[in-house]
């Protein structure tokens, strides 16, 4: 029986099938490479010895993921494929309400035809919108401010509706804070198309040469140093996360929902500072205005995920930054063509 993982060359769903392949699990990937490449799969292979079944298929077309439930034994499923960016998820919604919203009835349709009642779901804090305070608990109001974020609460009501229908479908929602780190060996990690958005891809093609400098958006918020702070959380523990919400899903459990996050928060200058300190290299920074939409503090209260899954996230900041960097300065343009 084997575990189908939507959007697993990508950043969070390759490091995933690392581990499931580790702990001895039969792993099938489909992914349209929309956002991510094919040399994973041989970086996959390098570090696990196993060559993971593919398919560049795409969600959007439910003949072709039928197809792979016919030809594969598939007893459960990890749905990381979505396109992932706010920014450009304001610019082109209907891109992001198509891929996302109809990729995924596609794929419950798939399940439902071929009986297979476990999923894991890739959500996100961005379903707390501007929370009220932090720690975040599961049980805070939800609420979107953009395209993604909407896809996201869109499908978790979806989800609930099919498993008040169907007692017999288990759903993991799973709400990441935001995922930094990469594989130890360097060999595995996060590619952004063009100028990245998020913070730590940033600093690390800054420490690299690529880009000039940081700016950082804004430092007057209500935080210990005016700048934004997050719940950073490793790959690696976010990818432990979904291998327990997998156990969790044999239980019978129905719909589940829980924080994946560290439960401590970083501003910007503490993430600079720690980043500058493990790389040794310098990050020369500017405060800007703050970036519309930007919220000041958000934190996770991951407790849920500790007394349920047994889980909880084991690696700290310098450990992400090292990782992070670890894999920028051995790739440093990224999973290039031909390389392996
Ligand atoms: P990613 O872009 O690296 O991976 C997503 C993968 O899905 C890509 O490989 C892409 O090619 C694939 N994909 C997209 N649409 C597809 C489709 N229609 N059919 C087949 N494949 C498709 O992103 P990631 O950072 O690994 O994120 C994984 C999941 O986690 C996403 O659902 C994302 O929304 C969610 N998430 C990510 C973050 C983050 O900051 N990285 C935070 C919270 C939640
Ligand atoms: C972190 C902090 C910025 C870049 C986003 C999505 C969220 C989730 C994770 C998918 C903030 C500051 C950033 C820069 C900066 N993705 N910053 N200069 O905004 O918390 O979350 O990614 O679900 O939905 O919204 O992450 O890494 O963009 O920002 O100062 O160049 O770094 O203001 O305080 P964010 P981020």
């Amino acid at each position: 029986m084997a575990v189908l993982v939507t959007g697993g060359t990508g950043y969070i769903g390759s490091h995933t099938v690392i581990q499931l392949v580790e702990a001895g699990n039969e792993v099938v990937i489909v992914d349209n490479l929309s956002n991510s490449n094919k040399i994973v799969l041989d970086r996959i292979e390098d570090i696990t010895g196993v060559r993971v079944t593919f398919y560049e298929k795409d969600l959007i077309a439910l003949k072709d993921i039928e197809i792979i439930f016919k030809e594969n034994k598939i007893n459960s499923v990890i749905h990381f494929a979505a396109l992932k960016a706010v920014g450009e998820s304001v610019a082109k919604p209907l891109e992001y309400y198509s891929n996302n919203l109809i990729g995924t009835l596609n794929l419950l349709q798939a399940m439902k035809k071929y009986q297979v009642n476990k999923l894991v779901f890739s959500s996100s804090a961005t379903v707390y919108g501007n929370p009220e305070s932090c720690p975040i608990k599961e049980s805070f109001p939800l609420s979107t401010t953009n395209p993604y974020g909407a896809t996201k609460l869109m499908i978790e009501n979806i989800l609930k509706d099919i498993c008040q229908a169907d007692p017999s479908f288990n759903v993991a929602i799973l709400r990441y804070f935001n995922p930094v780190g990469a594989h130890p060996s360097g060999r595995i990690g996060e590619e952004p198309n063009g100028t990245p958005n998020n913070l730590m891809p940033y600093i690390t093609k800054v420490a690299i040469g690529k880009l000039r400098q940081l700016n950082v958006f804004g430092n007057d918020y209500d935080t210990h140093d005016g700048t934004g702070v997050r719940d950073y959380i490793h790959v690696l523990d976010l990818s432990s996360g979904h291998l327990k919400a997998l156990q969790k899903l044999d239980t019978l459990c129905g719909l589940v929902i829980y924080n994946l996050g560290t439960g401590v928060g970083y501003s910007v200058l503490d993430l600079v500072k720690t980043f500058s300190e493990v790389s040794d290299r310098d990050i020369p920074y500017k405060i800007v205005e703050r970036r519309t939409g930007d919220i000041g503090m958000c934190f996770a209260d991951p407790s849920k995920a500790q007394a349920e899954l047994n889980w909880h996230a084991q690696y700290g900041i310098k450990e992400m930054c090292l990782d992070s960097w670890r894999w920028q300065k051995n790739n440093p343009n990224g999973y290039e063509k031909h390389s392996r």
